[in-house]
């Protein structure tokens, strides 16, 4: 059985209780982040907790935790499950209160975190790539917080898989934003492009170190604006993110995209990224 912590207590993940007025339940009005662990080691821990503090300042939710004792209590909760790889998810909600739409004055936040088995992505997807739908981004405008309510986000991933694909693409106004839970970067005669970081899409803790693996290996890559268009034509097109890491999507609106394989920079990436997991110990290099 999995052990779980919720508001300073680990418990087996069939004991907890949590209010159905907790207003992440009643309104989704909370945030959340999922951190990979590898060796026993919080990947780039720091930079998801960066993160954290922006999502919850601008939800203004306050919590007493430091980075410490986040640190301290993922730690323990990763000791508590079974070793191996794992995706610690943690939520922070504004916590429980009657029902009404105003903040509450004299309210505790709820704290919850998970760790589940972090399963390898599968070899065939590397070697055949993904398959992908492009859809109008029906998201609302501040896609930079990690918002626990995460309706439209669903509903496009569920759009994607009826339709045989494995993530939808999000268009806004013409141009490319992001996944449903990924970040997207193209490739075009040799250069890496991903949307720059901004109120409409998540900017992702991989997206960050994928261009920075890129910059280190002399790769060129730029922050730029992507139409629609030049998604449909780019030579390679892959998605981001903490549990997925580097997906080449090798099928775009059931049409090949370049040769229809993983392409070329795809294949230094990915390599880059799994000698920088392999290496990893908790500090940032
Ligand atoms: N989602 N964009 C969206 C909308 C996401 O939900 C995610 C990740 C990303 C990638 O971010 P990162 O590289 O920091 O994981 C981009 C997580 C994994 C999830 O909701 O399960």
């Amino acid at each position: 059985m999995a052990t779980i912590y919720l508001n300073g207590e680990y418990l087996a993940d069939d004991q907890p209780c949590i209010s159905p007025l907790d207003r992440g339940f009643i309104f989704g009005d909370g945030i959340y982040e999922v951190i990979p662990v590898y060796n026993d080691h919080l990947f780039r821990l720091d930079e998801h907790l960066q993160r954290l503090d922006n999502s919850l300042a601008n939800v203004s939710i306050t919590t007493s935790l430091s980075h410490q004792d986040w640190r301290g209590l993922l730690e323990e909760l990763i000791s508590r499950n079974d070793g191996g790889d794992q995706s610690v998810y943690l939520q922070v909600t504004r916590g429980v209160a009657a029902r009404d739409h105003a903040f509450p004055s004299d309210i505790k936040p709820t704290i919850f975190a998970m760790s589940n088995p972090l399963k390898p992505v599968a070899a065939e997807v590397h070697e055949h790539g993904v398959s992908a739908v492009s859809m109008e981004d029906i998201r609302w405008k501040y896609c930079h917080i990690k918002a626990i309510a995460l309706l439209p986000n669903i509903l496009l991933r569920q759009q994607a898989l009826d339709a045989g694909a494995v993530e939808a693409i999000l268009i806004r106004d013409g141009e490319v934003t992001e996944g449903a839970a990924s970040n997207l970067f193209i490739v075009r005669d040799g250069v890496i492009i991903t949307p720059p970081k901004g109120p409409l899409l998540l900017p992702g803790i991989t997206r960050d170190l994928v261009l920075e693996l890129a910059q280190q290996a002399g790769i060129p890559c730029r922050e730029a604006g992507i139409t629609a268009d030049e998604l449909k034509h780019a030579d390679e097109v892959w998605l981001t993110s903490s549990t997925k890491e580097i997906l080449p999507v090798t099928r775009l609106d059931d049409q090949a995209v370049g040769n229809g394989r993983p392409g070329p920079l795809w294949q230094r990436l990915i390599k880059l990224y799994q000698d920088y997991k392999r290496h990893y110990n908790g500090q940032e290099t």
